[in-house]
C-alpha cells in the first residue's frame, strides 16, 4: 500500500512569512527535529533567494541523511542551477520547480500567455531533470486555474521528467470537495499520472488547509506539504501536527499512513515556537496548553471514569509527558539526567553538565523545579552557547529605579577577553538597560517589534521567559532570555537579539540578495 509522504516546508514557506526568519544554526536545529520526526522531505529553503538561504539549504543537504532534501526554484535556469548546487550533496536531493497556471497569475505576475507557460514548463523541467532524477513540479495557484489547461501543463511536466506533481491551493481558496475532485480529475485525465506522485500544498486563509489536504489524500494524493505549527504565508499552511494526528486518529479513513514518529511532534513544535519567539494559542489543536485539559466538571467526571469519554488522542502519543515529578536542590545529577531522558533529550555529557549547573543555580532560587523548567533550561542552553562563542554576553548589571526618579542602569558586557561598561538613563529600568547595550554594541538601526514575558510554570518564584523581537531591512531577529529575575531575562534576551542582528550584518556584508 502506498504510504503518505510528509513534505515539510517549515524552513521555506514557513520561514519566509513575516516574523519567522531563522539563522543558520536555528534552521539546522529545526532540520534535526524534522529528521528525528521522520518526515519524508525537508524543503530546506529557496537557494536562489539570498546567499544566506543558499548556505542553509546546502548545509542542511549535507547534514540530513534520512530525508529527501529539496530546494525551491522558479522556472528559470538561474534558480534551477542554484537549487541543484545547494542540494546536490544530499542523500536524496530534489529540485522543486514551480510556475503559476491561473489566469490572474499568468497575466499580471508572469506576463505570459498560457502557451508560453506550457513551453517554459517543458524546457525548465527538462533542464532540471538533467541534474536530478527527483523533480517536483508545482502549478502555483492551481485551485484558481483552468483544469483542462492545467492538465496539459501537468502532462507536459510528466513527459519531460517530473516525478512529483504538486497542486497548491496558494491562496487558501478551495474547499475539501473541490480539492478531492481536482486530484481525481488530474489522475484520470492526465496520461502518465500512474508514474508520478500527486501532492497537495494548502494554505489556511479560510481555515480549511488541513481539511483540504485530507480531501486531497482521499482523491489520490500521496504527498502532503505542511509546516510545523502551521507557519506560512498569511494565515499559514497545513499544520503538520494536525494533519498527521487526524490521519492517525481516523486511520479507518486513512489506511495509507505516514511513517512519522508522532512522539516527536511536541518537541518539534516547541523548538519552532521558541526559535521564532512565539507561544501557541492556548486552544491550538495538539500542542496548545489546553489541548489535553478538561476544565468543566462534567468533562472531568467523564475522564476520571474513562479517558475515552472526552479524549480522542493521548498526550503521550505526541510526546507530551504527563508527570507530577518535581526536582529540587537535593536532586542529584542522576535524577536530573533521568528526567532529561524521560523528556526525550539526548545531550552530550558536556551539555548535561552545563545544564545541570544551571539547574542547580535555579534550585537555589526556586523550591520545586518542574519538567517545564528543565525544558526551558535545555532550550535556552543553546542561546548561551552561541553567545559564549561569538557574541556579547552579560557580565553584570545594576539598576536604580523608583516611581519618582528616572531609572538608571549600568551594564557590563563581555566579548571574548574584553569587557565594556556604560551607564544610561531611561524611561524605566528596561529602557535604560537596552540603551546602555546599544551604546556599547552600536548595532545597525533597527525597529523594536515586540517584547513578551511569560512564566514557565506556576508560582511567584517562576522562571520568566522573555522574548525580544527586532527588525531591520525586512528581516526579524528574535532574542530569548530566561531567569527568575525578569530584568536579567530581558537584558539577556535583548543581547541575544542584538548578537543575531550583528552576525547577520557581518555574514551578508557586501553580498547582494538576488
Ligand atoms: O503556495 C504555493 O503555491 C507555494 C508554491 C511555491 C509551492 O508555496
Ligand atoms: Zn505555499
Amino acid at each position: 500500500m502506498d504510504r503518505i509522504k510528509i513534505f515539510d516546508t517549515t524552513l521555506r514557506d514557513g520561514e519566509q512569512s513575516p516574523g519567522c526568519s531563522m539563522n543558520l544554526q536555528e534552521k539546522i536545529e529545526v532540520a534535526r527535529c524534522l529528521e528525528r520526526m521522520k518526515v519524508d522531505v525537508i524543503e530546506a529553503g529557496f537557494a536562489r533567494s539570498s546567499p544566506g538561504d543558499f548556505e542553509s539549504v546546502s548545509t542542511i543537504a549535507k547534514t540530513v541523511r534520512d530525508c529527501t532534501v529539496a530546494s525551491l526554484a522558479r522556472a528559470n535556469t538561474g534558480d534551477i542551477d542554484a537549487a541543484w548546487d545547494a542540494v546536490k550533496c544530499a542523500a536524496d536531493p530534489r529540485i522543486h520547480l514551480f510556475i503559476a497556471t491561473s489566469p490572474v497569475h499568468m497575466e499580471y505576475k508572469l506576463k505570459m500567455t498560457p502557451e508560453q507557460v506550457l513551453e517554459k514548463t517543458a524546457a525548465m523541467v527538462a533542464y532540471a531533470r538533467k541534474y536530478c532524477s527527483n523533480i517536483e513540479f508545482s502549478c502555483e495557484d492551481a485551485t484558481r486555474s483552468d483544469w483542462a489547461f492545467m492538465a496539459k501543463v501537468v502532462e507536459t511536466a510528466i513527459q519531460n521528467g517530473a516525478t512529483v506533481i504538486n497542486l497548491p491551493d496558494t491562496v487558501g481558496y478551495t474547499t475539501p470537495d473541490e480539492m478531492r475532485a481536482l486530484i481525481e480529475y488530474m489522475i484520470s485525465n492526465v496520461p502518465g499520472s500512474d508514474k508520478v506522485e500527486y501532492s497537495v500544498h494548502c494554505h489556511n486563509d479560510l481555515g480549511m488547509a488541513v481539511a483540504n489536504s485530507l480531501a486531497g489524500v482521499m482523491g489520490g494524493a500521496r504527498q502532503i506539504e505542511c509546516t510545523v505549527n502551521g507557519l506560512g504565508e498569511r494565515a499559514g499552511n497545513t499544520s503538520l501536527e494536525e494533519v498527521v494526528m487526524a490521519m492517525r486518529t481516523r486511520s479507518g479513513f486513512f489506511p495509507n499512513q505516514p511513517r512519522l514518529d508522532t512522539t516527536q511532534i511536541y518537541r518539534a513544535s516547541k523548538t519552532v515556537y521558541s526559535i521564532i519567539g512565539q507561544t501557541p494559542p492556548l486552544n491550538k489543536p495538539i500542542v496548545g496548553r489546553n489541548a489535553f485539559l478538561h476544565e468543566s466538571g462534567i468533562h472531568q467526571h467523564g475522564v476520571l471514569n474513562n479517558r475515552l469519554t472526552y479524549e480522542i488522542l493521548t498526550p503521550e502519543s505526541v510526546g507530551i509527558q504527563v508527570s507530577n515529578i518535581v526536582l529540587g536542590k537535593h536532586s542529584g545529577k542522576h535524577a536530573f539526567e533521568d528526567r532529561l531522558v524521560h523528556l526525550g533529550y539526548q545531550l552530550s555529557q558536556e551539555e548535561i553538565l552545563r545544564c545541570f549547573e544551571e539547574f542547580k543555580d535555579l534550585c537555589d532560587k526556586k523550591k520545586d523545579v518542574t519538567d517545564a523548567d528543565i525544558e526551558a533550561i535545555v532550550t535556552h542552553h543553546s542561546v548561551r552557547q552561541e553567545e559564549a562563542i561569538d557574541g556579547y554576553a552579560l557580565d553584570w548589571f545594576s539598576v536604580h529605579t523608583s516611581n519618582f526618579t528616572t531609572a538608571t542602569c549600568t551594564v557590563s558586557l563581555k566579548k571574548g577577553d574584553e569587557k565594556f561598561e556604560t551607564v544610561c538613563l531611561g524611561d524605566g529600568p528596561i529602557d535604560a538597560a537596552f540603551k546602555a547595550i546599544d551604546q556599547i554594541v552600536k548595532p545597525r538601526n533597527h525597529a523594536f517589534e515586540n517584547f513578551t514575558i511569560h512564566s514557565i510554570s506556576e508560582g511567584k518564584d517562576t522562571l520568566g521567559d522573555v522574548i525580544v523581537k527586532l527588525s531591520c531591512n525586512g528581516r526579524y531577529y528574535t532574542g530569548k532570555g530566561l531567569s527568575t529575575d525578569i530584568l536579567e531575562a530581558s537584558i539577556t534576551a535583548y543581547i541575544n537579539a542584538i548578537n543575531k542582528l550583528c552576525a547577520d550584518a557581518e555574514q551578508n556584508q557586501g553580498k547582494e540578495v538576488q
